[in-house]
Order: structure tokens, then sequence, then C-alpha cells
């Protein structure tokens, strides 16, 4: 088959795919929530909504200096719902998988990385940004999160009745890491969901002003998954968490979201944590003019028992194109030295972020951070995740290529890749570069707050997200809608494009 043949050969099986892609939506919406449900997304998706954009553009027109309508109220849980939970982490009996129970100094980014270490960086971090660099685990974000709250938010409150927001300083990701393997049963998984939900509705502050909790959040460092059981199955895997009638009136803060609309992603802890935006320009700058020899990367482990992986795939059709792909094969690399990661991905254009044991990686933002485009197989993967922190338009800083396309060996990553212009590819690039501010969690012990971080974002979506309840309250107008339902505008795609529900 001649060259143009292929490419127009491949064009329609993109617009193939795009069909598959919204049956895909639409089974997994029926496998996963009943068809009443369907039905009303299905007249929903029709229906054109303000934007979040939109709605978030109105909340920055009103922000000023003061901390009027910014105080956030944090509750003064007992320490068994984390200090405790945090340091049974650290048990031997769990070091068993290093990986899930992280030495968590430095406030929760993990130790220093070390510059002067044998092993060497090869000129990628200079001395003068040695110390924002950590080995941040990437299940630490509810550590990292509370510490940056604490330390370096300006407008906490300790009086509940001025607070816009109540933040729960719980530990949801490590209190359930430690049951999630060894055949623990439901009631042991349960436990420290259910005296946490109980202890807070019995505090005054949940029933204030008719929010009954709805201006309560809290912030997993683990995916939605793992916290929200539907049943009482021993068998089935996490915790029910999230399925409490308290939690339905709460709003999780997560690295990986379900579709439900109480939950909210937000970006996975990456490496750098700068106390100044001059040392954020100065990295940004580094990655701009870094040459990139790799046209696309892919550092990751196969899946070889998840029969639907495409990882597999995508590693062979690197190996193939030696001369184009770096492969950092996590089987047999160090893929947990942020030096061995951010080298590959500094070297390279594309970045491929495949789904892995769950739809999202941390892999995304360590890409973000230096400089690679991402390319993403399914729109969960990202987009429908982090709609505070990366922009709308998802082909302004990454590629899409639809996972069945890869799965079923259709598609070239390689030549989907060359057919990205030189102009296309600057342009995203620079989309991406000037994402890092966005996607990092400054260091909270600097004294200058010179740039919003990802933390920040976060609070002025939630912020904007309960000033919403608010206004349904004052209007006469049940809070409960739309703010805790399945199947929400996450699982919305329309011409490409997904829709804040209106
Ligand atoms: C782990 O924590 C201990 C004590 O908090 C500290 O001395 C050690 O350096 C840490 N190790 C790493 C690798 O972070
Ligand atoms: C709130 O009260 C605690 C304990 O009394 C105190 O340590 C903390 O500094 C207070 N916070 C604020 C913001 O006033
Ligand atoms: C669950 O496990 C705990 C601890 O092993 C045990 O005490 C409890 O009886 C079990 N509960 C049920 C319902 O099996
Ligand atoms: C959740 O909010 C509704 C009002 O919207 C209230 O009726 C219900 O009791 C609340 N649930 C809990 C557990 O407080
Ligand atoms: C994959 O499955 C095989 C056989 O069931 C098992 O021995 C192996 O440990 C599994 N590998 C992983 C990575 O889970
Ligand atoms: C991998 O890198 C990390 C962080 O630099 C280091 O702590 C660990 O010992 C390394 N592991 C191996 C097997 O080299
Ligand atoms: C989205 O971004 C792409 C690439 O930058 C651009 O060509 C397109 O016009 C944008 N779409 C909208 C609706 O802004």
């Amino acid at each position: 088959m001649a060259k143009t043949q292929t490419i127009a050969w491949v064009n329609h099986l993109l617009l193939f795919s795009l069909i598959a892609l919204t049956l895909v939506f639409i089974s997994y919406f029926t496998i996963h929530h009943n068809s009443a449900s369907l039905a009303k997304y299905l007249t929903e998706t029709t229906a054109a909504g303000v934007t979040f954009q939109q709605q978030y553009a109105a909340s920055n027109v009103a922000g000023g200096n003061t901390c009027s309508g910014r105080y956030i109220y944090v509750h003064h849980l007992p320490t068994r719902f984390n200090d405790d939970v945090f340091n049974s982490c650290r048990d031997s009996s769990l070091l068993k998988n290093p990986d899930m129970c992280p030495n968590l100094s430095n406030l929760g980014f993990g130790a220093q990385v070390n510059i002067k270490n044998p092993s060497g960086d090869q000129g990628l971090i200079t001395e003068r940004l040695a110390s924002s660099w950590y080995a941040t685990n990437h299940f630490s974000l509810e550590v990292i999160f509370r510490h940056r709250l604490m330390k370096s938010y300006d407008c906490l409150t300790n009086d509940s009745s001025l607070a816009s927001l109540i933040y729960v300083p719980f530990y949801p990701g490590f209190d359930i890491v430690r049951h999630l393997w060894g055949n623990y049963n439901t009631t042991v998984r349960d436990a420290l969901g259910f005296e946490l939900v109980s202890w807070l509705k019995n505090q005054p502050n949940w029933k204030t002003s008719g929010l009954w909790g709805r201006d309560h959040f809290f912030v997993s460092g683990r995916i939605a998954w793992d916290l929200r059981r539907p049943d009482d199955d021993d068998s089935h895997w996490g915790s029910k968490l999230m399925q409490l009638p308290e939690a339905m009136n709460m709003t999780m803060l997560s690295i990986e979201t379900t579709s439900w609309s109480n939950e909210l992603g937000i970006p996975y802890p990456t490496y750098f944590h700068p106390r100044r935006v001059k040392e954020v320009h100065r990295w940004q700058k580094r990655m701009t003019r870094q040459k990139r020899p790799y046209l696309f990367s892919f550092v990751g482990g196969p899946r070889a028992n998840m029969t639907d992986s495409i990882r597999g795939e995508l590693i062979n059709q690197c190996l193939a194109s030696r001369r184009n792909c770096k492969l950092l094969n996590c089987h047999s690399a160090n893929c947990t030295s942020p030096i061995e990661v951010l080298k590959v991905f500094r070297n390279s254009v594309f970045c491929l972020q495949p789904a892995g044991d769950s739809y999202t990686r941390r892999s995304t933002f360590d890409s973000i951070l230096a400089g690679c485009i991402p390319v993403f197989f399914h729109p969960f993967s990202a987009y429908t995740q982090y709609i505070w922190h990366l922009p709308r338009n998802y082909s302004s800083y990454s590629v899409y290529i639809p996972e069945n396309l890869v799965r079923e060996g259709i598609v070239s990553i390689r030549m989907q890749l060359l057919q990205v212009s030189k102009a296309e590819v600057v342009s995203m690039r620079q989309e991406v570069i000037n994402l890092i501010p966005k996607v990092i969690y400054r260091d909270p012990r600097s004294k200058s707050k010179d740039f919003e971080d990802a933390f920040d974002i976060a609070i002025k979506g939630m912020l904007e997200r309960v000033g919403k309840v608010r206004r349904q309250i004052e209007e006469g107008k049940d809070p409960g809608t739309g703010f805790a339902e399945p199947g929400s505008w996450k699982l919305k795609l329309e011409e490409g494009w997904y829709r804040e529900r209106s």
C-alpha cells in the first residue's frame, strides 16, 4: 500500500474509533450505572451548560487580597485519623511492599535528590536548583497537601462560622493501604472510615447553614477506586468510604477519580518542589532550550497479566523504532530514581502515557515537568480528571490516540507522531512548559508565595464548588442537586470535548 493510502486508511480508522469510543463510553456507563441514568445522560449531553472555564473566570474577578471568602477551618481530628495511621504505615509489617509505604520525610516530599551521587545527574539538575528536588513517592499527596495547607495557606481560621471550607486532615490512602492486601475482611477495611464520619457529623459545624457537610473536603493520595467498594462482598476491592451517606455530602480530591461528581482530580505529586517562582522560571528556561533527540519515549513496565493492556504493544513499537524511541523498562531499570526518569523525558518530544493498573499515572506530571508532550490513549487518563489544572482544549498540550487502535495493532505510534507538524510541536511544548507551575506542589517552608501552584488551584476550585452550593441554598434549592452523582459530566464526551455539568 502506498503511504498516502495508508494515511487515508488511518484517518478512516480514527473516525471509526471516535464512534467506537462513544460506544465504549456508553457500554462503560451501562455496566456501571443503571439505564435510567443512561437516559438522563443521553438527554443531558445535548444541553449546553455554562462551561467550567466561564465559571472559573467569574470567580477570579472577585478575588482580592483579603481573606474574606477564602477562610479555611481545619478540623482538629484525633491523631488516630492521620498521624497514627501514618506511623503504623511505617511498621515493619507493611514494608514488604516498600513502594506502598514511602519514607515521608521533608513534609511528605521524601529524601532530597543528591546531585553529588556518583551515578551522577549529568547536568540535569544544577547546583542552584538542587535543593528543590526530592525522591517523592507518588502516593504521598495526602501528607504533602496537609503540610502545604497548614504551613502556608494564609487564610486559616479557628472560627468555623467564618470559614468557606472545612478541611478534614484524614489520611484515607494510608489507612486503606494497610488492608488492601492480605485478605482483610470488609469490617476491618471500613472501620476507620465509619469512625471518621460519625466523628464529623457529631461536630457542631456539620449542619452549618444547611450545608450538611458540603463545605467539608479531604484529600486522598491513592486512587478513588480504592475507596468506593460498591457492596459488602469481602472479595471486592477497597473500602466503602465514598459510599457512606456522609461522604456523599463531602468532596474528595484525589490523584484519580471515578465518574462520581463529588470526586475531583488533582495532580500527582512530582519531584520538583521549589520555594520561589525564580526557580520555576529557571527550570522552564532549561526545558525550553533542551535538545530532544528522541521522537518519543516510554517509561514503565508491561502488564503481562492484563489482557486489555496496550503496554506490551507500545513497548514492541518502541523497540522496533529504536532510533526514534527511548524505552525505560521498569522491570529491569530503576524507575524510582527521579534523575533516570527525567533524563529520558527531557530528551524526548513526546511521552507515552498509557493506562497501567488504573487509568492515570504520575508519569504524566513527570513528563509535563520535563517539557515532554504527553500522549494519552484514554480520556480518563487526564482529560476527565484534572479539569482545574489542565487546559480544557486537550489538543493544545497533548496528543490523543484511542487505545483500541493500538490494541488492534492498527496504528503506528511513530507515524502518528511524525504527522504532527513542527509548528504544532513548538506550540504544544510551550503550553506544556507553561503548565509546570500549575502541576507542582510548592515547598510550604518558603516565605515567598510568588506563584500559584497545584494546591492554590485546587483550593480555588473548591471555593467555587462550595460557593455554588451556598448559592443553591440561598435560592431555596436542594444543596444536594448535582453534588454527588454517578456518571457525571466526566463521562460526557461530545465532539471530542467533555462538558461540565450545567
Ligand atoms: C527516612 O526517614 C528517616 C527518619 O525520618 C531519615 O533519617 C532517612 O534519611 C529517610 N530516608 C530516606 C531515603 O528518605
Ligand atoms: C487554632 O487553634 C490551635 C490550638 O489552640 C492553635 O495551635 C492554632 O494556631 C490556631 N490557628 C489559628 C489559625 O488561629
Ligand atoms: C473480620 O476480621 C476481624 C479480624 O480478623 C474479625 O475479628 C472479625 O470477626 C471479622 N468479621 C467478620 C464479619 O467476619
Ligand atoms: C446530606 O444532606 C442532606 C440534605 O441535602 C441531608 O438531608 C442528609 O441528612 C445529609 N446526610 C448526612 C449523613 O448528614
Ligand atoms: C502473572 O500471572 C502469573 C501466573 O498466574 C503469576 O505467576 C505472576 O506472578 C503474575 N505476574 C504479575 C506481575 O502479577
Ligand atoms: C533506585 O533509585 C532510588 C532513588 O535514587 C534508590 O533509593 C534505590 O536504592 C535504587 N534502587 C536500585 C535497585 O538501584
Ligand atoms: C484547540 O487547540 C488546538 C491546538 O492548539 C487549536 O488548533 C484549536 O483551534 C483549539 N480549539 C479551540 C476550540 O480553541
